[in-house]
Formats: structure tokens, C-alpha cells, sequence
């Protein structure tokens, strides 16, 4: 059973701490006063990440920050790790994430993901931590039936090898809290995040050309990309357009915040959705961010991809009720805070 623990006295290990949601999620812990060691091997991310999450929670709090650039699979080096921290909660965010990618190298994504929560989570019960919160996806529910999703729709058939990781992934940590039941799990469905920190001085920064929709609008509104690509306009969703639940990255890392509080002396193994509960179309978003940024924003109708479903949003009533979390930011929001971001920070952390 999770003890009962004051942030000031909890140690917190954040996987993938330097990549999009985690360093959100960071400022947040760091902020609430939690010790916070980050390990990230850097494959995605930037190490200026670090030197912005100093800066936007300060001095006093950046003291409680260390940050280890590691890779989970580094069996020694995790080791060495959780030797030296009195670790009491992982927060697993590290993986590989591009959907398209995951297809054309599953031996990679699988390796990655898996291998290194495997070892993550043999490492952990070593050192006596058998508390996680992992960062799982909607994509578990695939094509769903029934809108919104609840966290007892079922899980269905993934589309592609990075869906299955999540899945998967959920089923290993299952067992493993029913093998041995003084695991916590905590496992995270988020829907789309997105935005930035309203500092502006964080967000995604994808390498290449980003796979999802927001990143490539805003690329589109600083002008490195001509139009946004629509893919699918005949779907059966009100303007023909796919439809998402979109939240704010801020509101997505308090989510994690909520969750280390509402383990304090549970057991056992417990999904949360993290959601605003509402979708929106592509449409939506390309006119949502053009009010942004103050242009019209330019995009072109392709044919839908191939593994991408109508519709999906959740209903997030249960992490409220739970946890007492719920979203604040809406769209709007979401878009000013992504075009803050990006046009301070044309080449992401590069400049
Ligand atoms: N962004 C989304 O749309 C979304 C949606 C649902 C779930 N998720 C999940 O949330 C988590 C965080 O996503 P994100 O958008 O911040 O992605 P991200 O790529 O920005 O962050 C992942 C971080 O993990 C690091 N990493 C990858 N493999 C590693 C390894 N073996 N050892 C150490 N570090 C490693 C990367 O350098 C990166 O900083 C991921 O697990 C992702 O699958 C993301």
C-alpha cells in the first residue's frame, strides 16, 4: 500500500522528464514541492528544456530538481539511480510516441517501450518503489462504439505498434500488481494534449515535419509550412472533419499532481481518463488558432490516413470525482498558449 506522503518528504522519478508533458509535468511537481529526479536519455528532447523549467519555477524550487541524462534500458545506470535517491513514485512518461514511425520500426518501438518498462519497473522493485504512474493514451479504446469514453469502455484491437505498447504496457503493470498487490498503479489515459506553458518559454518542439495536427498548424501560422493537411473531410462527425478531445498540456501535468495525491494510502490498479470532455474538429482547431495568431490559416482536404478513427472524447467525471481534477483551458486557450510558444520559438528550444 502507498504510504501517506507530504510532497516536501516524497521523492518523485519522472521518466521522459525532459520531453513535452513531462516538463509540464515537472514544473508542476516542482511547484507543489515534490523532490523531482528526471531521467531522459535526450532521443526527443532538449536539455535547454531543463535550464527553462529552472527558470520558470526559480531558484528555491529548481534546488529540488536533478536531473540524470540516462536510458531506462541502462539497467546499471537506474540502479546507480535509485541508489542514490530514496525514490517513492515513478512517474513513467518516457517511450517512443510517433505513430507512423511505430509501424515502419515496431522491433524499435517495442524495445524501447517495453524492454525499457520492463527494466524500469524490475530496477524499481529492487530498491523497494512499487509506485507508478504510467502515461498511457486513448488509443487503447481503437475505434470506439460509443461516445464519450468512459474508463470501462472496452479496450479494443490498436491500429498500429505504438497503440500496442500502451496496451500492453497496462496489461504488464496489471499483472504485476496482481502478483504482488503492494503495487500502485496509476494508469493514465490522456486524450490530445496540447499547448504550452503560458510563459511560453516550454512546448513540443517535434523534430521534422510533426506528425499531429497542432504542431503542424502552428508551423503553419510562423510560415515554415504552406498549408495544414486535412486528412478525411467525409467522416460522420458535424463538418466532416475528425474529431478530438483536445487538453491543455498544463491542464494534462496538474492531472499527475491530482493522481500522486489520490495514491496517498490506496491499493491497487486504477485507470483515470484525462480529458476536457469535449471534441473538436480539425476545422475547429485550424479556426481556433487562426484567431490566435490573427491570420487566416491556409489548409488543404486529403484523403483520410489509414488507421485514423471518426471521433473520440472521454468523459472525465471520474478523475474529478476522484481525484477533484478537472480541466481548465479550453481550446482557445490551448491555441494562444501553442502560438506563444512557437512564435517566441520559431526553431523550438533551438531559438
Ligand atoms: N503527446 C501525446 O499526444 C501523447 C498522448 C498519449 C500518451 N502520450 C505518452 O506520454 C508520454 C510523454 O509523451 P510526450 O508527448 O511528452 O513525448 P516526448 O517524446 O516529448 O517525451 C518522451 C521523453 O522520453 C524520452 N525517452 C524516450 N525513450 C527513452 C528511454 N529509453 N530512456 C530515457 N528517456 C527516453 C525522450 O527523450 C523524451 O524526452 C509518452 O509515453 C507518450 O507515449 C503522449
Amino acid at each position: 500500500m502507498a504510504e501517506a506522503l507530504d510532497p516536501k518528504d516524497t521523492c518523485v522519478l519522472v521518466t521522459g522528464g525532459a520531453g513535452f508533458i513531462g516538463s509540464h509535468t515537472v514544473i508542476e511537481l516542482l511547484q507543489a514541492g515534490y523532490e523531482v529526479v528526471v531521467v531522459d536519455d535526450l532521443s526527443n528532447a532538449s536539455i535547454i528544456a531543463l535550464d527553462r523549467i529552472r527558470q520558470i519555477v526559480g531558484d528555491e524550487a529548481a534546488a529540488r530538481l536533478t536531473f540524470y541524462e540516462d536510458n531506462i534500458l541502462d539497467r546499471d545506470a537506474m540502479n546507480r539511480i535509485f541508489a542514490a535517491h530514496a525514490v517513492d513514485r515513478v512517474i513513467h512518461f518516457a517511450g517512443f510516441k510517433a505513430v507512423g514511425e511505430s509501424v515502419k520500426k515496431p522491433v524499435e518501438y517495442y524495445h524501447n517501450n517495453i524492454e525499457g518498462t520492463l527494466t524500469l519497473v524490475d530496477v524499481m522493485r529492487q530498491h523497494g518503489c512499487k509506485s507508478i504512474i504510467f502515461s498511457s493514451s486513448s488509443t487503447v479504446y481503437g475505434d470506439p462504439d460509443k461516445l464519450p469514453l468512459t474508463e470501462e469502455s472496452p479496450k479494443k484491437t490498436c491500429t498500429n505498434p505504438y497503440g500496442w505498447t500502451k496496451w500492453m504496457i497496462e496489461q504488464i503493470l496489471t499483472d504485476i500488481h496482481a502478483a504482488d498487490p503492494e503495487w500502485d498503479v496509476v494508469l493514465l489515459r490522456y486524450f490530445n494534449p496540447i499547448g504550452a506553458h503560458p510563459s511560453g518559454l516550454i512546448g513540443e518542439d517535434p523534430k521534422g515535419i510533426p506528425n499531429n495536427l497542432v504542431p503542424y498548424v502552428a508551423q503553419v501560422a510562423v510560415g515554415k509550412l504552406p498549408a495544414v493537411q486535412v486528412f478525411g473531410d467525409d467522416y460522420p462527425t458535424p463538418d466532416g472533419t475528425g474529431v478530438r478531445d483536445y487538453i491543455h498540456v498544463v491542464d494534462l501535468a496538474k492531472g499527475h499532481v491530482s493522481a500522486l495525491a489520490w495514491m496517498n494510502g490506496k491499493t491497487g490498479v486504477e485507470v483515470f481518463n484525462l480529458g476536457t470532455g469535449t471534441g473538436s474538429s480539425v476545422l475547429d482547431v485550424i479556426k481556433a488558432f487562426s484567431k490566435a495568431c490573427d491570420k487566416e490559416l491556409p489548409y488543404v482536404v486529403k484523403p483520410r490516413r489509414g488507421g485514423d478513427i471518426a471521433a473520440n472524447w472521454c468523459d472525465a467525471s471520474k478523475a474529478e470525482r476522484e481525484m477533484g481534477w478537472k480541466a481548465q483551458y479550453d481550446l482557445d486557450d490551448m491555441c494562444r498558449d501553442s502560438w506563444n510558444w512557437q512564435s517566441h520559438n520559431p526553431n523550438g528550444f533551438e531559438g
